[in-house]
């Protein structure tokens, strides 16, 4: 299956994930954590939309979106606040040393390939004192029956495991390279339960919705819809009812320099 996915395709639809009323506890962490540092320069590596550089704004105005899909960066062109944005690859940040007082990540790691390549170049645009966060799921460590997902769709969990590195080589790699204080907390826990065809309302089982579907070709995605379809069909013939769990916890792994 493929791991890389053109974000340029979805990046006009993107911004359907952050609905305005939904609150984000890793934003609120992001917030905290942003406020704590006194944070004057921040710069997000994977910065989509620039829903998060948006809301730090409250913060700093000095901010930094770096982005591989020129489609996401016209959208994040849209946000209200004044983001400095970029075009580059994570593993080659074109930023001079000691730069930032804030680094981070959402969701955006597993894309970026050679991971520690990533973490070697937080720490040389990072000043003295300045903290990386990489904010993200970690499929290493979870059952994959928490997320119907992957029990569901052939081949999303295992792609899932290629595509993201492991808590634990992230934060080996953070210590061998000289990051202080490493530390690693859940920043926000999504537990949604649908109950038969309800599934089929789930935001996030849009082919586009997430990257682990939108990797899927259209006939592996309708091949994963079909085996709900027939594992509804015989719930109902056994006079039972379905639940499709999303339990999916959303961690931070933190360093500073
Ligand atoms: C799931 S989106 C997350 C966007 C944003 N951080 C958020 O939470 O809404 C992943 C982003 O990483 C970007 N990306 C993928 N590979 C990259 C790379 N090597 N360097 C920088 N950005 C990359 C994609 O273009 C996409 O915008």
């Amino acid at each position: 299956m493929q791991t890389k996915l053109n974000y340029d395709k979805i990046a006009p639809e993107y911004n359907q994930r952050y609905p305005d009323s939904q609150t984000w506890q890793r934003g609120q962490a992001l917030l905290n954590l942003a406020s704590q540092l006194k944070a004057k320069t921040i710069l997000e590596a994977g910065s989509g939309t620039g829903f998060w550089l948006n809301m730090l704004h409250q913060v700093t105005p000095q901010l930094y979106g770096l982005d591989f899909s020129a489609g996401m960066i016209e959208q994040a062109r849209k946000q209200p606040a004044p983001i400095k944005l970029t075009r580059g690859t994570a593993t080659h940040l074109p930023y001079q040393n000691v730069t930032f007082d804030l680094l981070y990540c959402v969701d955006a790691i597993h894309h970026f390939g050679d991971h520690h390549a990533f973490i070697r170049e937080a720490l040389r645009v990072l000043k003295p004192g300045g903290a990386l966060a990489i904010i993200g799921h970690d499929p290493h460590e979870v059952d994959p029956s928490n997320w119907y997902i992957y029990n569901y769709f052939d081949g999303v969990y295992e792609t899932d495991l290629r595509r993201y590195p492991s808590g634990k080589s992230v934060v080996n790699w953070m210590n061998a390279d000289g990051f202080q204080n490493v530390t690693v907390q859940e920043v926000e826990r999504i537990v949604n339960i649908h109950v038969d065809e309800g599934v089929f309302n789930d935001p996030f089982i849009k082919h586009n919705a997430t990257s682990q579907l939108a990797l899927l070709s259209a006939e592996r995605y309708q091949l994963g819809l079909g085996k709900i379809q027939e594992a509804l069909k015989q719930a109902r013939a056994r006079n039972e009812r379905l639940v499709f769990r999303s339990q999916i916890s959303v961690k931070m792994f933190l360093g500073t320099k």
